[in-house]
């Protein structure tokens, strides 16, 4: 017989062309006998739906076919027919049959209903159960989501360096980078340890964020985004934070507050449309196997309109609820950084809609953001006139259902000496921010952006609950494996 192209099974359960000669290739999901017919479901990974191989087990040898089990890859080639049974438009009279790769009953996803905490322990294989394709076809549209919106809003892709020499967000939770020999760390007279003879000539760590790159992009082109791979050695065991994660930053001159939440809620609303667009096969399995309401809660969030939510009128309004007796772990006076109940409880009961919480007490946010005008007995004014009892910055940060915070952002300081006299309030060594520093003495301009967590946003748009369970390889305290 003549060879056949290979067709994806996405491709081949689309076609109408019965009666011709198709050849696909994948891992068997289900291989079962009835009244002396076989029926094999195959899964390439192009789509979450099987294609089903019929074959006549008379025409085949017997051992070749007890050998086609749960996971063993084959490749099939016969005549494609008109469904028979009910959920499948077409299948594929088997003509001809071959094992790649037979695969043995201690394959680990051959059960299932496996626990997540299973499959994280066999996350080289996990890549092959449904739930796991179907997550990672969604990771993929989302990046393209992202880099279409970008593109077509006219920013441009800005490549950050991984490896640096400056902490960004000033929290000190960097992952070393060095070449020296660990065991004899030369030191300095004050017992430190001297840097000029490692690779770099001084201490290097991986980025935790690409941000002031980013400023020095967007305040030569306009409007760049990042998007890339960000470290962070925090010991945060949650479902919500991972050592290694995905950040995607758009920087943008010439922008104001209002103008970033704007930018903030379409953004985030044009990847949810396009997951519902793109994505309907995996969201519609997640939907029933994962969370029955995901569907519901990504086309209400195109709906809502985000609040905006001064950080101070949120106070306000955790405490009224503790006041009708709402109980919260944490505190939560005016100066506290939210935990993840309180955000969640403006979010999932409050407001019922995502929101955007401005004007953030300056002592929790880092150095680079937009000072709030200062009152005279010590508070500040924020968004839309809003009066903060202390001083405040202009974040923007976007808390979601569910996730909590999934973008945190901030118009930037761009006077000069508001922004030393932050960085020496702040006692930070300012060594390796002579360069960040120039974009205020050179031309410097209004200016802001955000970070959006990529995974975060896999979370939300895939209804997974944990994060470890949207990226293949997770890197998280004590787990490197893979
Ligand atoms: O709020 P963060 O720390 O902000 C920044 O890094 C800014 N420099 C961004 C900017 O303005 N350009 O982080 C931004 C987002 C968070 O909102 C969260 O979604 C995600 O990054 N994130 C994490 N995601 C997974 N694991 C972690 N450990 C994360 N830390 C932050
Ligand atoms: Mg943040």
């Amino acid at each position: 017989m003549e060879t056949i192209c290979r067709t994806k099974v996405k491709d081949v359960l689309k076609r109408t062309d019965y009666g011709s000669i198709v050849n696909v290739r994948g891992w068997v999901r289900t291989h079962r006998s009835s009244k002396a017919v076989d029926f094999i479901a195959l899964n390439d990974g192009s789509t979450i739906h099987n294609v089903q191989i019929v074959v006549d087990p008379s025409k085949f040898d017997e051992n070749m076919l007890k050998q086609i089990t749960t996971g063993a890859c084959v490749t099939a080639t016969g005549e494609l027919v008109e469904s028979q049974g009910s959920g499948q438009s077409v299948e594929i009279q088997c003509h001809e049959l071959e094992i790649y790769g037979t695969c043995g009953s201690d394959y680990p996803m051959q059960k299932k209903g496996q626990s997540f905490e299973y499959m994280r322990q066999h996350a080289h294989m996990r890549l092959r159960t449904n739930t796991f394709g179907a997550v990672m076809r969604i990771r993929h549209n989302m990046a393209m989501a992202i880099h279409t919106y970008f593109h077509e809003h006219g920013f441009f892709y800005f490549h950050s360096p991984i490896i640096t020499a400056s902490d960004c967000e000033g929290a000190g939770n960097m992952f070393q980078v060095t070449t020296k020999n660990l065991y004899d760390l030369k030191k300095g007279d004050d017992g430190k340890i001297v840097y000029d003879d490692d690779f770099f000539g001084e201490q290097t760590s991986l980025t935790v964020s690409g941000q002031l790159e980013g400023e020095l992009g967007a305040t030569a082109l306009g409007a760049i985004y990042t998007f890339g791979p960000t470290f962070r050695a925090e010991n945060s065991n949650t479902p919500r934070h991972l050592a290694e994660f995905w950040m995607i930053e758009p920087e943008v001159a010439f922008i104001d507050q209002q103008e970033l939440m704007d930018l903030e809620e379409d953004f985030i609303k044009y990847c949810v449309k396009w997951a519902l667009d793109n994505c309907k096969d995996d969201l519609e399995f997640l939907n029933k196997m994962i969370d029955k309401t995901l569907l519901q809660r990504l086309e209400g969030v195109l709906k809502e309109t985000f609040v905006r939510l001064p950080y101070t009128e949120g106070i306000n309004i955790l405490q009224e609820a503790m006041k009708n007796g709402k109980k919260f772990e944490f505190p939560c006076n005016w100066g506290d950084d939210l935990a993840s109940e309180h955000e969640r409880y403006l979010v999932e009961e409050h407001f019922k809609k995502p929101v955007i919480m401005t004007d953030y007490p300056r002592e929790f946010k880092s150095f680079y953001m937009k000072q709030n005008e200062p009152t005279t007995d010590g508070g500040s004014i924020g968004y839309k006139g809003a009066v903060a009892p202390g001083p405040t910055m202009q974040g923007t940060d976007v808390l979601f259902p569910q996730i909590g915070e999934i973008i945190g952002g901030s118009v930037r300081e761009e006077s000069y000496d508001k922004l030393m006299s932050e960085v020496e309030r702040r006692k930070m060594d300012t060594t390796h921010l002579w360069w960040y520093m120039d974009t205020r003495r050179f031309g410097t301009c209004p200016h802001g952006g955000f970070g959006l967590g990529f995974e975060r946003l896999i979370l939300f748009v895939t209804g997974m609950q944990n994060i470890r369970d949207v990226i293949p390889f997770p890197r998280t305290p004590n787990n490197a494996e893979f």
